[in-house]
């Protein structure tokens, strides 16, 4: 049986013929403080999404700092995007393939100028990006922490925004900030909260409460929603030693447990209405955002 039937993500939505469109959906993964999980996070919800939930997943790993999708996930992309904006190579050629069949974009090299694109490059990647998301169903963003441009172009482009918040005062603080310079941008952009490398539920819940009470005082109207917890878990570190998924190497291990719920509640969440989503517009806002700056 397909068990993604009913979540798939693109929820059936109709073209003014009543034919399917298909939209994939794009979310990014994103904290305000760094070193909080997102790139574990990334990549075992990709996993789970892929190898779980029959989905066709693309990481876009944006994260300009160490700890890379590569290193972490053992794959050794030979392109990446800097030599799609460069003209050498196609979107499609340098995609690699990773565990459960999730694909990869290795973007750490490239991704910076991806919002200072020449026009002709900008038509380009917009045409490759839209012929691929016919084959997709969800596109996940690990993008760097912190409110400078580069992420909050990718965080304003996606449609929804996955914020990981640790227990750390810093972390809590950071995320915040970074929720309310989004919000101020953009008010109608949902944030996904996610509480990692916490005891237990209540831990996260307790967590969650501080950080929406202060929104609902400073940032009213902010769409906050809690979206799972994750445990501190020491078999991550064995996993990331062995540079492997811990959702695959460890199926059983708290982490990954917690994740498949996350998971769940992820794509149990309606799509958003509107024909609003897709790779295409993803890419278009991304280039509008990167000119607003200038
Ligand atoms: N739930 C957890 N339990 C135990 N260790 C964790 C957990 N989540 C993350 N870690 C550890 O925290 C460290 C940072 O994780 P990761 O690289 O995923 O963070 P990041 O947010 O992507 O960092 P950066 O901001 O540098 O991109 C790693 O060593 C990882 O193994
Ligand atoms: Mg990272």
């Amino acid at each position: 049986m397909d068990q993604a039937s009913g979540l798939r993500t693109d929820g059936g939505a109709t073209a003014n013929n009543g034919g399917r469109i298909h939209l994939p959906r794009v979310i990014s993964i994103t904290s305000g403080k760094g070193g909080v999980g997102k790139t574990n996070v990334s990549a075992n919800m990709a996993f789970i999404m892929a190898a779980r939930f029959g989905l066709r997943v693309l990481v876009l790993d944006a994260d300009l700092g160490l700890g890379n999708m590569d290193v972490l996930l053992n794959i050794r992309p030979s392109h990446t995007l800097q030599d799609v904006l460069m003209g050498d190579r196609s979107l499609s050629e340098i995609l690699v393939r990773g565990p459960g069949g999730m694909l990869i974009l290795p973007a750490a090299s490239g991704v910076e100028e991806m919002t200072s694109l020449t026009s002709e490059q900008n038509l380009r990647l917009l045409e490759e990006f839209e012929s691929l998301s016919m084959d997709l169903d969800v596109l996940l963003i690990d993008t760097g922490a912190g409110i400078s441009e580069n992420v909050l172009n990718f965080n304003m482009a996606s449609r929804e925004t996955v914020v990981v918040v640790t227990p750390e005062p810093t972390s809590r603080t950071d995320a915040f900030a970074l929720m309310k310079v989004l919000f101020r941008r953009q008010a109608d952009k949902p944030f996904l909260f996610l509480a990692n490398m916490v005891r237990d539920r209540q831990e996260a819940i307790g967590l969650f409460d501080l950080v929406s009470g202060v929104a609902d005082r400073y940032l009213p109207g902010l769409a906050l929603s809690f979206v799972g917890h994750l445990p501190s878990d020491p078999s991550l570190t064995q996993a990331v030693r062995s540079q492997r998924a811990i959702a695959e190497m460890l199926p059983g291990a708290p982490f990954s447990k917690g994740m498949e719920v996350v998971v769940r509640s992820i794509l149990s969440r309606p799509p958003r209405s509107g024909g609003d989503g897709g790779i295409g517009l993803w890419m278009k806002r991304l280039a509008e955002a990167g000119m607003e700056k200038t």
